[in-house]
């Protein structure tokens, strides 16, 4: 089964599709996640990402197709997509790569919370460098301040998650990501919708249901 994740910043694409992926042994491929790796390990396309997303902006879509193409060489399995597709163009490429692997696109999920919400939620966030674990100083502390619980690392807070750079990604999330609902629901897509401004078990117990429904399949696509 194929799933795409859809929301604004904050929502919880990342904490749930990571979720999500390990429940049921899927796999989760945050574009995100991916952009940040190549970052850290100083690699050309980590380098050209860089301006882009530390002012908020989307990264060229034939940079984050090329990207996409790579990781879905082989595909087997159920894929949790969070952060992709972003745009029209990255939705037909997403398309056309899955006629040519001979799958086909499940479900659309849409995460939503309020701007407030999600603005508090971001100015919280901090993440471990070394494990990925995402915590909130508002919502999920680590049990000692500013350290992993897993490994110890100190947690840091993403540079993109200042209030002018959030408030920049609201706004690229609104034109060019939401109208992503539309092409899906006219395509004949299942979009379900869920509340993300719920306590973090109780999306998940939601977008469970969503992808594991009757007509769901079994995850073998
Ligand atoms: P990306 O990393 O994808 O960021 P994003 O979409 O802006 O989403 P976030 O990671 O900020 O939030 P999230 O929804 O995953 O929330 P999370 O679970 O962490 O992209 C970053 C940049 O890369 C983009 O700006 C762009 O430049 C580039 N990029 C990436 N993909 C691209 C693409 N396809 N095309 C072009 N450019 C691309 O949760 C947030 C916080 O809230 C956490 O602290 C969490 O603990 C907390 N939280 C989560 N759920 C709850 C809850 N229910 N209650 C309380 N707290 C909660």
């Amino acid at each position: 089964m194929i799933v795409i994740l859809l929301g604004p910043p904050g929502v919880g694409k990342g904490t749930q599709g990571a979720r999500l992926a390990e429940e049921l042994e899927w796999r989760h491929l945050s574009t995100g996640d991916l952009l940040r790796d190549h970052r850290k390990r100083g690699t050309a396309l980590g380098d050209r990402a860089r301006s882009f997303m530390d002012r908020g902006d989307l990264v060229p879509d034939e940079l984050i197709l090329d990207m996409v193409r790579d990781e879905l060489r082989e595909l087997d399995g159920g894929v949790i997509f969070d952060g992709f597709p972003r745009t029209l163009p990255q939705a037909r490429g997403l398309d056309r790569v899955l006629d040519g692997l001979g799958r086909e696109l499940d479900r659309v999920l849409v995460l939503e919370a309020d701007d407030e919400v999600l603005v508090k939620r971001l100015s919280g966030r901090r993440r471990c460098p070394g494990c990925g674990r995402t915590y909130n100083v508002h919502f999920d502390p680590p049990a000692d301040q500013g350290r992993c619980d897993e490994c110890g690392d100190e947690l840091v807070h993403r540079a993109d998650d200042d209030p002018d750079t959030v408030r920049t990604r609201l706004e690229v999330y609104r034109d060019q990501t939401e109208p992503l609902i539309a092409f899906y629901s006219s395509a004949s897509v299942p979009v379900v919708t869920v509340d993300g401004d719920q306590p973090m078990d109780e999306v998940q117990e939601e977008i469970q249901e969503a992808v594991t429904g009757d007509d769901a399949g079994d995850g073998e696509g």
